[in-house]
């Protein structure tokens, strides 16, 4: 050891081992990587020293249990290899959510004050074994966790991803699958959004019609806005509900992986599937259909729009209040967590502005405008909500018609909502379409499915949930919302959220000062293996180059190309043939050829084609002009 040269090479081993053994998603607050490992076999025992310990020690002695083939047992005491402690002195740094964690040669230490802290170290330690611990079976493969320090824990205390079940139904079974997902990645709130226009999902016992006729609608595929209006007598046949029973089964899902439901029941708009089953509490009273996703509104490019399709409730009739207080009345009792989300985003006014009721009201009330119509509902709701001692949660448009300082806003119309709301002392939660709609495009539209807008991965990751002059103490975290419209199956919602829920996860969880672009890429790669290995769905898109189009010199369209992943080359053709690495190499700017061209684009990287093959015929080129 005192030949600096030796020592400057184990050091750079040292370094090198740092960088390529430990590949942690969300990145902790801090990690020492230290020399050896320590390694699982036979022999490892698992100690745990209270209940809520050996909770944690027996799920990770099952795991590793199902993916070792060794016949692991937790046991009560202090003598295991690995042992799960809570603090008898709470460490404050950690706060309720984090944990510490500690890996030898000998042994593994993991303690928290809590067992939500428990349940994230376990977490990292099965992020830190070999990815074969996400499999199905046994796998014969050195068990290994390197020694390290970790302590961590959490930026937010909310760190959210919000789910539609509306849309398109999703089965108990993967509703759970899709939390167990989320809890790894130590998100820990599940917004479920249960009702819309295209089906209402919770069963309501003393309203049964709002499932047995609003949760169905009749079975159509195809691209959601587009499809055909239902047929005289055609038999509604796609949905599904949650009954009470498969309620408390989820909500206990979630919490033992420390995730809290936060349910959403979208009123006064979004309302159609429940004016399917009761079309007296809207103001025409007209009979509408749970809707299959037909073109029932026109948007008009500013944020306003018209619904074709009654789909308000009407806030002028008492009956609507009855209503919602039986509603409320089972959803507060079936989530025992503190908030109800309450919707109130995009909602229609012009059949308001029609009605002799909702005028009479608004000349009763001294309301000039149709739009403070809605804060007179919700505050409504709000003391609803209060009798039941549930907080009232609801999109941005809350703001509009003036809500109490008691309601929480979830900023989702870009940030300004929670700026404007955090100033005005609201609790927010950040879940703006720039950098947190999953349910936007990803990658080019030639190759996904199409969806109004893109949101990159890249993007998503750069989010900052806390706007500057905003007091961060109002910033309760943020959430990623995945709307499925477009999103017809388990394996696509996953697709969708992955890899951006990776960079969300992060985003919320990880210190603000731990961003760091391109290690976390490097991440995201190592961890489409462990999602491989788990058979979770993702995007490659991150290999996709990323394709631009403008006016160049002399009339002709110039290609500007860039990808997200590192050490890609990018070959391209305009002739009619398939680009491989002997194809043009994309370097800088390119002027394509005039005539009707189709372009090809294919990123390689060590020689190997990744990712799509883009093509893209003149028109289409045309149209991405400046975009
Ligand atoms: C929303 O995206 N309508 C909240």
């Amino acid at each position: 050891m005192k030949n600096p040269l030796f020592l400057f090479a184990l050091l750079v081993c040292l370094q090198v081992r740092a960088q390529t053994s430990v590949s942690l998603i969300p990145q902790p607050v801090e990690l020492q990587v230290l020399v050896g490992s320590f390694v699982v076999d036979a022999k490892t025992t698992i100690s745990f020293t209270t209940p809520e310990a050996k909770k944690m020690a027996d799920a990770l002695a099952q795991k590793l249990s199902a993916a070792t083939g060794f016949s692991l047992v937790a046991k009560n005491g202090t003598a295991g290899t690995i042992k799960l402690l809570l603090n008898q002195t709470p460490n404050a740094q950690l706060g309720r959510e984090g944990y510490t964690l500690e890996a030898t040669t000998k042994g593994v230490v993991l303690q928290a004050n809590q067992a939500a802290g428990l349940f994230y170290g376990v977490q990292t330690m099965l992020q830190l074994l070999p990815k074969e611990i996400e499999g199905k079976g046994v796998a014969k493969v050195n068990w290994v966790i390197p020694a390290l320090k970790i302590t961590d824990y959490p930026r937010f205390g909310w760190r959210g991803i919000m789910f539609d079940v509306s849309r398109h139904f999703f089965s108990k079974d993967d509703v759970k699958k899709y939390i167990d997902q989320l809890a790894k990645l130590k998100f820990n709130t599940f917004h479920w959004h249960l009702t819309d226009d295209n089906g209402w999902r919770i069963e309501i016992k003393s309203l049964p019609k709002l499932t047995e006729i609003g949760a169905w609608r009749v079975a159509r595929t195809g691209h959601y806005g587009d499809r055909a209006e239902p047929k005289e007598g055609e038999a509604a046949t796609y949905g599904g509900f949650y009954t009470h029973d498969d309620v408390r089964e989820i909500v206990q899902f979630a919490a033992d992986r420390n995730v809290t439901i936060v349910p959403e029941i979208d009123v006064p708009g979004h309302s159609m599937a429940a004016l399917a089953a009761y079309p007296e509490l809207s103001c025409t009273k007209a009979k509408v259909y749970v809707n299959p996703g037909t073109p029932f509104s026109d948007w008009y490019g500013n944020g306003t729009f018209k619904m074709k399709v009654e789909n308000t409730l009407n806030p002028s009739d008492e009956k609507v209040y009855e209503f919602l207080d039986k509603v409320f009345t089972e959803v507060a009792e079936l989530f025992p967590n503190q908030y109800i989300h309450v919707g109130g985003d995009e909602c229609y006014k012009g059949y308001w502005l029609q009605d002799a009721g909702c005028q009479a009201l608004m000349k009763k009330l001294n309301i000039r405008h149709v739009e403070d119509l809605q804060g007179y509902f919700m505050n409504r709701v709000e003391q609803i909500l209060a009798k039941k001692g549930k907080k009232l949660l609801g999109w941005d448009e809350i703001l509009e018609g003036g809500i109490s300082k008691s309601a929480t806003v979830m900023s989702w119309r870009g940030v300004k909502g929670g700026i404007e709301a955090a100033h005005l002392g609201h609790d927010v939660v950040m879940t703006p379409t720039t950098f947190a709609y999953i349910d936007y495009n990803q990658g080019d539209v030639s190759v996904d499915p199409p969806i109004y807008a893109n949101l990159r991965l890249q993007k998503t990751y750069s989010f900052e949930p806390v706007p500057e002059g905003v007091e961060a103490k109002h910033i309760l975290g943020g959430q990623g919302n995945l709307w499925t419209e477009q999103i017809p199956n388990l394996r696509h919602a996953e697709y969708m959220t992955y890899p951006r829920g990776w960079a969300l996860a992060e985003v919320y969880w990880s210190p603000k000062a731990a961003k760091n672009w391109p290690n976390f890429v490097e991440r995201v790669e190592n961890y489409f293996d462990r999602a491989d290995a788990a058979a979770v769905n993702y995007s490659r898109a991150i290999y996709d180059p990323i394709i631009k189009i403008t006016h160049g010199s002399s009339g002709k369209l110039a290609l500007e190309m860039e990808s997200e992943a590192p050490n890609l080359s990018i070959y391209y053709t305009t002739d009619d043939t398939m680009p491989d690495q002997f194809s043009p190499k994309y370097g800088t700017l390119v002027a394509l050829p005039d005539g009707p061209i189709t372009l090809r684009v294919q990123a390689f990287r060590n020689g190997k084609p990744i990712g799509h093959l883009i093509t893209l015929k003149r028109a289409d080129l045309e149209k991405r002009i400046g975009r």
